[in-house]
């Protein structure tokens, strides 16, 4: 569906995401991790074709969705209330994005509008679509907005988390209806988390990202039982289900700033299995049991 080759990002020549492989299968949800920084947003953006002018891109990302003139790429935004217009009824807003890409009649977008919010479970949908936004409750909205993101049945929808301002239940309530939605429109989904549990629960494949470079790939429910680099090793043992202690353990240390990037593997450092050559040579992503494993040591993990 998408294939995304070599890509590199930098700003003022420093590169923060360092030649990144990967592809995004038709209708597969596909989580990207890694703690803060290592560059999961700005790859959401150039999937989108969103990123900063100030950023330099290159490396290829086939086909280009973003330029497509059937919109075949939509982001889900993190804020429901911002991502509606408070002065148009929220039916009017899905009708204008159907026309926006569609030849349709003002009647047939109104139809499609009122069978995309009855879709996302709005109850009574004819008359709710002529409400405004803040006449919907805050679920309502969040379901409006999913509506929204998936009215044009996209390829590929991008949330970048979506739901990091919400409590525990919500958060699950959200993902679930994306997931759902994600399905009936056939489209896949690339969900960029910090929430582990989350991606265990509602992701297919998961790219675990570190300082900008990719430490594994593969199916959710493999690394999720048996991670094979030593920083996915490291994120998973975070979890509260893995934690004995009533408090979260993080990680040791802090990912290194881009302009700083220790040698070999950025890692290492932090590594319990650093070797003499992990401080020499960066690893590359190697194919390990169905998965890709960037580390010197993935295969013995
Ligand atoms: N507009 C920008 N200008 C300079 N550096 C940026 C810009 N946007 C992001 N960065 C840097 O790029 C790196 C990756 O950012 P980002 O993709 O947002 O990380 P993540 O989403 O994984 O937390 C970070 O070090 C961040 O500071
Ligand atoms: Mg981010």
């Amino acid at each position: 569906m998408l294939s995304v080759r070599d890509l590199r990002i930098a700003f003022d020549g420093v590169e923060v995401v360092r030649g990144l492989s990967f592809d995004v299968h038709a209708g597969e949800v596909l989580a990207l991790v890694g703690e803060s920084g290592a560059g999961k947003s700005l790859t959401a953006k150039a999937l989108l074709g969103m990123l900063p002018p100030e950023a330099v891109q290159t490396g290829t990302v086939r086909p280009d969705l973003s330029s497509a003139r059937g919109r075949r790429i939509a982001l889900v935004p993190q804020d429901a209330l911002s991502a509606l217009s408070a002065v148009h009824p929220v039916g009017d807003q899905l009708a204008a994005a159907v026309r926006s890409v569609a030849r349709v009649s003002r009647a047939e977008a109104r139809a499609r509008a009122v069978a995309a919010l009855d879709r996302v479970g709005i109850p009574d949908a004819a008359r709710r679509a002529r409400s405004y936004p803040h006449e919907f409750s805050g679920g309502m909205r969040q379901r409006a907005v999913v509506a929204m993101a998936t009215i044009n049945a996209p390829d590929v929808l991008i949330a970048d988390e979506p739901t990091t301002a919400l409590d525990e239940e919500r958060r699950d309530q959200v993902l679930r209806l994306l997931t759902e939605q994600r399905e009936a429109v056939g489209a896949a989904l690339v969900l960029v988390t910090h929430d582990l549990e989350a991606v265990r629960r509602h992701a297919d494949r998961a790219l675990v990202m570190y300082a900008g470079r990719m430490s594994e790939l593969g199916p959710v429910r493999d690394v999720w039982e048996r991670p094979l680099a030593p920083y996915t090793a490291g994120l998973l043992a975070c979890l509260p289900q893995n934690a004995r202690a009533r408090r979260l353990p993080t990680l040791p240390g802090t990912p290194p700033t881009p302009d700083a990037l220790p040698p070999g593997c950025a890692f290492a450092p932090r590594c319990t299995r650093a070797t003499e050559l992990c401080g020499r040579e960066e690893p590359r992503p190697q194919q390990v049991d169905g998965r890709l494993v960037a580390c010197h040591h993935g295969e013995k993990a």
